[in-house]
């Protein structure tokens, strides 16, 4: 029965069976030392001589290979122990050596963090990249993290629903990444941006409280708090106003923080709440970093935004398809806030309404968004209306919608958390791709398997896809 390297300070005098990757290898005059790395830690391995076959083995052994080993724990001489690591008052002397797989020459090297190796290399071999214990915590603490609010919601009567992946599209600002269809000719489905449209629906049947850990799909440019696909915590919940949503997850983060980042300070409770005009007239950017230290790696400082307007001039030199000049500043499912509402169906004074919308911003970073929903057709049609939408357009695109809320709908309001964000900063990274196990690169690659990639022209033709240019 193997042991992991982190349980052996229980056997000692015990003989027991180890195994894992040859981490380094020393060789100390005649005797050879191993550092042997499981996914609990290390645990230091010695060799000597008397023993022939198992040293001879030994002495080829290389970094990186996977080794099993049988041998008694030892306690160090007192000399010998290293206070800074869990496994430093042991050791195993080895009697028995078997050689699992070995490795070639490594790219690089996987003891360090990281940080200055080049990229590219990293996520081409992000395989092994991932070795690295830094990276392997952040997975670790990503699981633990899940598991906590998963755990929070499901106890705050919660249920966790998946939503289709391959579907029509819910407009969240960005391109939309496309799947066509082969059974359809000329026919596409669209990845969602968010399960928005589907949430909903799930509070029209009477589902109440829903979450997700939802990926979500955004064809635009990467950057270091951005990826094409991402992670939402996705939630929403029926019967509510503004004020509910907003205490269930301020309730949830603080725990989340407090119980598993206890070293972590959160600058103010209950979060300070700063209005749309007030973060744009004072630090000139919608999310601003509140942090009264910005050098203390410990502190975060939530803030919720709120009172945003609910629409924006369009940009006038874009193909943006509102003709009216009008779009929404987040997403078009928002209800207005309660003294709006008047204005919002005559669709008058629009540049003065504003909405429900909430978001919640750490340290200088929007790690979440949502808002209460325009649960009736009236309500959700006064949007498409200001954008200039015909009513031919309006049912084409959200008929469903439209109906659904035709049918009872209760009201509604929810939040999507950036998962990915929210780790970078728990886990003090520097981008999100730190704390993706693939992530793709700045440039929307995946170098590992080299997507994306060229397809055969009969997988073409039967999606009944002719390319512009032929393939070079
Ligand atoms: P929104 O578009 O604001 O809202 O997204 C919610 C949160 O998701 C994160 N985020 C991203 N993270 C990584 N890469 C990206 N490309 C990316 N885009 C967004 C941000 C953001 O705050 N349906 C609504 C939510 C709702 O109203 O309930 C929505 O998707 O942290």
């Amino acid at each position: 029965m193997r042991t992991l390297t982190s349980e052996l300070g229980e056997y000692v005098g015990k003989e027991v069976e180890c195994a894992g990757w040859v981490d380094v290898r020393r060789d100390h005059g005649k005797i050879i030392f191993v550092d042997l790395r499981d996914r609990s830690g290390t645990v230091q391995l010695v060799f000597i001589p008397n023993d022939k076959e198992t040293y001879e083995k030994a002495s080829k052994l290389r970094s990186e290979w996977v080794i099993k080993i049988k041998g008694e724990v030892k306690e160090r001489p007192a000399n010998m122990v290293n206070p800074n690591i869990p496994t430093g008052k042991i050791e195993i002397p080895v009697t028995s050596l078997e050689i699992l797989s070995e490795s070639e020459a490594m790219p690089f090297e996987v003891s360090g963090d990281g940080i200055e190796i080049n990229e590219e290399v990293r996520m081409k071999y992000r395989y092994l990249d991932l070795r690295r214990s830094r990276l392997q915590r952040n997975l670790r603490n990503r699981s633990k993290v899940t598991k906590f609010v998963r755990d929070f919601f499901i106890e705050n009567g919660f249920t966790e629903i998946e939503t289709p992946d391959i579907s029509k599209s819910t407009p969240e600002g960005a391109r939309d990444y496309l799947v066509p269809s082969r059974v359809y000719p000329g026919k596409f489905y669209a990845l969602p941006q968010s399960p928005q449209q589907y949430k909903q629906l799930l509070m029209v049947a009477g589902l109440e409280r829903y979450f997700q850990f939802a990926r979500c799909f955004r064809d635009e440019d990467t950057r270091g708090d951005r990826q094409p696909e991402f992670t939402q915590l996705d939630l929403e919940m029926s019967f509510v106003a503004q004020e509910d949503v907003m205490a269930i997850n301020e309730e949830a983060l603080i725990k989340l923080v407090e119980t598993l980042y206890p070293e972590k300070k959160i600058q103010e409770k209950p979060f300070p709440r700063i209005t749309y005009k007030e973060a744009m007239e004072k630090y000139k950017t919608d999310r601003p970093d509140v942090r009264k230290d910005k050098n203390d790696p410990n502190l975060l400082a939530f803030c919720w935004v709120v009172d945003f307007p609910f629409f924006e001039k369009t940009d006038p030199s874009a193909n943006s398809g509102q003709v009216s000049g009008w779009t929404f500043t987040h997403n078009p499912f928002s209800l207005p806030k309660p003294e709006f509402i008047n204005d919002h169906l005559a669709g008058t004074n629009i540049e003065t309404i504003l909405t429900t919308q909430y978001d919640i911003v750490m340290n200088g970073y929007e790690i979440g968004g949502g808002s209460i929903r325009a649960y009736t057709p009236e309500l959700l049609k006064a949007t498409f209306k200001t954008m200039g939408f015909a009513e031919e357009r309006m049912q084409k695109n959200f008929g469903h919608m439209l109906k659904a809320l035709a049918m009872g709908a209760p009201p509604h309001g929810g939040i999507a958390w950036g998962f990915d964000r929210l780790m970078m900063l728990l886990q003090n990274e520097p981008n999100i791709r730190e704390v993706i196990a693939f992530p793709k690169t700045g440039d929307g690659r995946d170098l590992l398997m080299d997507g994306p990639s060229e397809v055969d022209e009969s997988q073409l033709k039967e999606l009944h896809i002719k390319l512009l240019e032929p393939k070079k």
